[in-house]
């Protein structure tokens, strides 16, 4: 048996149509059940649902053999004891710093403010403060950064933006990317030994699925 951890929402919606192409279906639907072990038309291949920031934990783990995850997520997690042989190419957005729209960030940065800023990726966050010689003070958050600017609780935040529509209906404004997002495929170290010939297929299944000329 093959697990395959998904997280519920783009992820999963994203994913469908690569096994898809090679005819694996996933015989529920995640927003309709509160089954977290799902079932495919593969009766060596089932799919358990996870948090998108416990996918690599699962993987690491054993709990799944196999799993998509973003790469927002790989960085923070480590990516310790996972195999990351495949870019999917789904899922895309940016990591990005945003700040109040009247916020003057390059005159702060160039002042050499010490920035406040909420985020739920601390380890991209410090990293890319660091190398920039910002002095920051971080602020963990699990979700709803943008709140964070509005109430004064931070100077800045550092979360995912694609459209900008989020960023948009808070009167925030991106002002530096960085780096671009997508998902990529884990697979468990251990498991890609002992179960070679199954895995190997399911990664070939996704990587003739998202280069075709492959
Ligand atoms: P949770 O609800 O458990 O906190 P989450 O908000 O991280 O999880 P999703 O929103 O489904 O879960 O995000 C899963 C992954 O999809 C992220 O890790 C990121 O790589 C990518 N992602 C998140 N937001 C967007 C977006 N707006 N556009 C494109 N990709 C995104
Ligand atoms: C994600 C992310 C941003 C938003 C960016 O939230 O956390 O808030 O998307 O996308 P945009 O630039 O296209 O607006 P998500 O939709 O996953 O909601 P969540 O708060 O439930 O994670
Ligand atoms: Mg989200």
């Amino acid at each position: 048996m093959i697990t395959l951890a998904l997280s519920k929402g783009r992820i999963f919606d994203e994913t469908l149509p690569l096994l898809a192409e090679a005819g694996i279906q996933v015989l529920e639907d995640p927003e309709k059940s509160r089954k977290l072990i799902l079932p495919t038309n593969q009766p060596e291949l089932r799919v358990v649902l996870v948090r998108a920031s416990d996918v690599p934990t699962y993987v690491q783990f054993g709990g799944a053999d196999i799993g998509v995850a973003g790469k927002d997520v790989l960085i923070e997690h480590g990516g310790q004891g996972l195999y990351q042989p495949l870019d999917l190419q789904i899922a895309k957005c940016h990591v990005s710093v945003a700040v109040p729209a009247g916020f003057d960030y390059a005159h702060a940065v160039r002042q050499g403010a010490r920035l406040r800023v909420a985020t739920k990726y601390p380890a991209i966050a410090r990293e890319f403060f660091a190398r920039k010689g910002v002095h920051v003070d971080l602020v963990k958050l699990y979700g709803s950064m943008e709140l964070a600017p509005l109430t004064g609780m931070a100077d800045a935040i550092v979360d995912l933006v694609s459209t900008g529509n989020t960023l948009r209906a808070n009167n925030l404004v991106e002002v530096e990317q960085i780096m671009p997002i997508s998902s990529q495929l884990v697979v468990n170290q251990a498991a890609l030994r002992l179960k070679q010939l199954p895995l190997r297929h399911l990664m070939d299944v996704f990587a003739r699925a998202c280069h075709p000329e492959a």
